[in-house]
C-alpha cells in the first residue's frame, strides 16, 4: 500500500512525480503530496487529501521548480485521512523530506524518546518519526547516508523510505527492509529514479534493479550506488525495462473494471499459450522444479492466497484433488503463518497472488522456506517479490490490471491452476489418457465459451438497474462454485458497498435461511453439474421463504428459467471450465450494480490494489 516515487536529473521533478504517482494510485489513494528542491535553496512541500487528480488541479498553475523531488500516494493506516497526515513528512528545522511505505511497528516508543528529546510532531502518523530519526544523525555531524543508514534497524517493521535533504540537492536516499511492497531503481539519461512500481519509472528509466531487503540506493543524476547499512557497495546488476510495464489505458471503456472483464478470454487464451503440448497431450508448466519422483512422493498439496486469490486457491484445491489424487488444502495466508503448520518437503505449498507484493502472502511463503517446504507462485508481477521467494513461478500474463477489484487475474489464476492439477496427475499417473486430452480440449475451449457470457451487457445492466437498491445480497453455490460464490459476494462489497455474504448451499439450512426475506435476494449458482439438482431443492427453499431468486444457469435450462425470477446464462461446460463461464457473469452483475449506484468501481473507497501491510 502507498505509492512512492522520486526523481532526480537534469528535468523538472514535479510533472515527473505527479505522473508517477498516478500510475501508482492503485496501491492507495486518499491523499498524495510532493517535495521538490530547488538547488540547495527552498524545499517546498504540496499536499492534498483525495486522489492525486487534486493534487495536479491543486498545482495546476505549476508545481514548485526544482529537479529533485518526491511524492507519495496514501494508503491510511496511522492517523485518519487528513492533510497534516498525507505524506512528504518532515523533521524540526524543514530541511528534509521523507514518503513512507509499511508500518513501523515501534513507532511509539521512538515517537516518545523523541518527543523527550524535544522534537516536535505534525501529524498522527507513525511515519513521522523517521525524518526526526534522520535530524538527529545530521546534528551530531554525520553525512546523510550516515544518519540514514541507522534506520534500517531502527525501526521495526517492513518498510520502502526514500528522504531528500535541503542540504544535499542532487541527490535521494531509498531504503528497503522487508516486503513492504517493494523499491525499484531506475537510471535514463544523466537522471535517476527510484519507485514503488515499475510503471512510475518506465517513461524515463532505461534500466532497472530491485532493492533488496535492508539494502540501501544513493541516487545521483549520474550514478545509482547500492549499499548495506555499513556501507559496503552492493554490485548490482540494472535489467532493461519491458515495456509490459508501461502504463494501461482503458481501451475506449468506462471502466478499467470493465475492461479488464471483457479482456477476460484473450486472458484465459495467453495463460494456456504455450504450456500445453495439444498433439501430445501434456501440459508442461515452464519451470516446474519437482522431479518426476518428487510429485511421485507428494503426500500435500495447500494453496495459499488472500481475497480474490484466496477464492482461487479454493477452486484450485479442488481441481488438484480431482486431477491428481493427491490431498489438498486451500488456505489464507494471513491465517497460515500464525498457527504453526506442518509442512516439510513432500508438501508443495503454491502461493497465488496477482500482485506478489501481499504481506501475508510473502510472509506465509517465508515461512514455507524456512520449514523446507516446496514452493511455487501464480503471479501477474514480474520481478515481484513473491516471484524471488517462489522456486518458479506460473506468469498469470494477464497484463496491468488497474481495476482494484481483480477479475482477469482471477480468471489467469484458475487456468493455471488447472493446467497444474492436470500436471501434477500426469506425473502421478492419476489420470487416464483419454480423461487428460478431453480436459485440455475443454480448456481449449474456454475463450471462445467465455467471449459468449461477455457478448451481450444487456441483461446485467438490466439486472443492476432492479437491484442496486437492496442492502444485503446472498450468493450461494456447491463444490467448485462455493469459492465462486465467495467470489461473487466479494466483487459486489468491493465495489458497490453492498453487504453480501457467500455461504455453501448446503449449509444455508443451518443458520442463513433465518435472513431470507423479500429483501434480501439470493444469487444462486446453478449450472447443470452433478449437484445441480442439490441446488434446485435450496433454490426452491429460498422460494417458498419469499425470497427473490437470481440464478447463474446453463443455456437452455427451461427447468432452471422455471423456478427463479432471474437467470444469468452460461453456455454447457463440464466442471473444469464452469467457473470461468460463471464468474465473468458474477463480475458484470457486481460491475453495473456499482456503476448504477455512482461508486468509483476502479478505485473503491478504503482499498488499495497491493496490500504490503499486514
Ligand atoms: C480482490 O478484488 C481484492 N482487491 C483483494 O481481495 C485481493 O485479491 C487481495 O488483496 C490479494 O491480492 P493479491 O492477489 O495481489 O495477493
Amino acid at each position: 500500500m502507498c505509492g512512492i516515487v522520486g526523481y532526480v536529473g537534469p528535468r523538472q521533478a514535479g510533472p515527473i512525480i505527479l505522473r508517477g504517482l498516478q500510475s501508482l494510485e492503485y496501491r492507495g489513494y486518499d491523499s498524495a503530496g510532493i517535495a521538490v528542491l530547488d538547488g540547495p535553496g527552498e524545499l517546498a512541500i504540496r499536499k492534498s487529501v483525495g486522489k492525486v487528480r487534486e493534487l495536479t488541479s491543486f498545482l495546476s498553475n505549476g508545481a514548485p521548480s526544482g529537479t529533485t523531488g518526491l511524492g507519495h500516494t496514501r494508503w491510511a493506516t496511522h492517523g485518519k485521512v487528513a492533510l497534516t497526515n498525507a505524506h512528504p513528512h518532515m523533521d524540526c528545522r524543514g530541511e528534509l523530506a521523507v514518503v513512507h511505505n509499511g508500518i513501523v511497528e515501534n513507532y511509539l516508543e521512538l515517537k516518545k524518546s523523541l518527543l523527550e528529546r524535544g522534537h516536535t510532531f505534525a501529524s498522527e502518523t507513525d511515519s513521522e518519526v523517521i525524518p526526526h530519526l534522520i535530524e538527529e544523525g545530521l546534528a551530531q555531524g554525520k553525512s546523510f547516508e550516515d544518519a540514514f543508514a541507522p534506520l534500517v534497524d531502527r525501526l521495526h517493521g517492513a518498510h520502502a523510505i526514500v528522504a531528500l535533504w535541503k542540504k544535499a540537492p542532487g541527490k535521494l536516499l531509498a531504503m528497503r527492509r522487508g516486503n513492504a511492497g517493494g523499491l525499484i531503481v531506475g537510471l535514463g539519461q544523466s537522471e535517476a529514479l527510484v519507485a514503488s512500481d515499475l510503471p512510475a519509472l518506465v517513461p524515463l528509466a532505461r534500466r532497472v534493479c530491485f532493492l533488496e531487503d535492508r539494502e540501501i540506493a544513493v541516487l545521483t543524476p549520474a550514478e545509482v550506488k547500492v549499499i548495506t547499512p555499513l556501507g559496503r557497495v552492493v554490485p548490482k546488476r540494472f535489467d532493461p525495462v519491458s515495456t509490459d510495464a508501461a502504463w494501461a489505458d482503458k481501451g475506449g471503456y468506462k471502466h478499467f473494471m470493465l475492461k479488464e472483464i471483457m479482456e477476460q478470454p484473450q486472458t484465459v487464451g495467453s495463460a494456456l499459450r504455450g504450456r500445453v503440448d495439444f498433439e501430445a497431450g501434456e501440459v508442461r508448466l515452464e519451470g516446474f522444479p519437482l522431479s518426476r519422483e518428487q510429485v511421485l512422493d507428494l503426500r500435500r498439496v495447500l494453496l495459499i492466497g488472500c481475497g480474490t486469490s484466496l477464492h482461487a486457491a479454493m477452486v484450485g484445491r479442488r481441481l488438484i484433488e480431482t486431477f491428481a489424487g493427491v490431498p489438498a488444502e486451500a488456505e489464507s495466508s494471513s491465517e497460515f503463518r500464525y498457527r504453526n503448520p506442518t509442512i516439510d518437503a513432500h508438501t508443495l505449498v503454491v502461493a497465488i497472488a496477482q500482485s506478489g507484493e501481499t504481506a501475508d502472502t510473502l510472509a506465509a511463503m517465508d515461512e514455507v522456506r524456512q520449514k523446507g517446504g516446496r514452493l511455487v507462485a501464480i503471479c501477474n508481477a514480474e520481478g515481484s517479490q513473491a516471484t524471488r521467494l517462489a522456486e518458479a513461478t506460473f506468469s498469470m500474463r494477464a497484463g496491468p490490471e488497474i481495476g482494484v477489484a481483480s477479475t482477469k487475474t482471477f480468471l489467469a489464476s484458475l487456468t493455471i491452476l488447472a493446467l497444474l492439477g492436470l500436471q501434477l496427475g500426469q506425473g502421478r499417473e492419476a489420470l487416464g489418457r483419454q480423461l487428460l486430452q478431453e480436459s485440455l480440449g475443454h480448456l481449449a475451449s474456454a475463450p471462445y465459451l467465455l467471449g459468449q457470457v461477455i457478448a451481450d451487457l444487456g441483461p446485467y445492466q438490466r439486472m443492476a438497474r432492479r437491484f442496486c437498491h437492496y442492502e444485503h445480497f446472498l450468493y450461494l453455490g456447491r463444490g467448485i462454485h462455493h469459492p465462486i460464490a465467495l467470489e461473487g459476494a466479494l466483487k459486489l462489497k468491493e465495489i458497490s458497498y453492498i453487504h453480501a455474504e457467500g455461504y455453501p448451499a448446503g449449509e444455508m439450512k443451518h443458520g442463513p435461511i433465518a435472513l431470507i426475506d423479500d429483501k434480501m435476494p439470493v444469487v444462486a449458482i446453478a449450472p447443470r453439474d452433478e449437484l445441480y439438482p442439490k441446488m434446485l431443492n435450496n433454490i426452491e427453499e429460498v422460494k417458498a421463504r419469499g425470497g427473490t431468486v437470481i440464478a447463474v444457469g446453463t443455456q437452455g435450462d427451461q427447468e432452471l428459467a422455471a423456478k427463479t425470477d432471474h437467470l444469468l446464462i452460461v453456455p454447457a461446460s463440464p466442471p473444469i471450465i464452469a467457473p470461468l463461464l460463471v464468474t465473468p457473469a458474477l463480475q458484470l452483475l457486481a460491475y453495473y450494480i456499482g456503476v448504477q449506484k455512482g461508486c468509483d468501481v476502479d478505485q473503491p473507497r478504503n482499498l488499495a490494489k497491493s496490500v504490503t501491510v499486514e
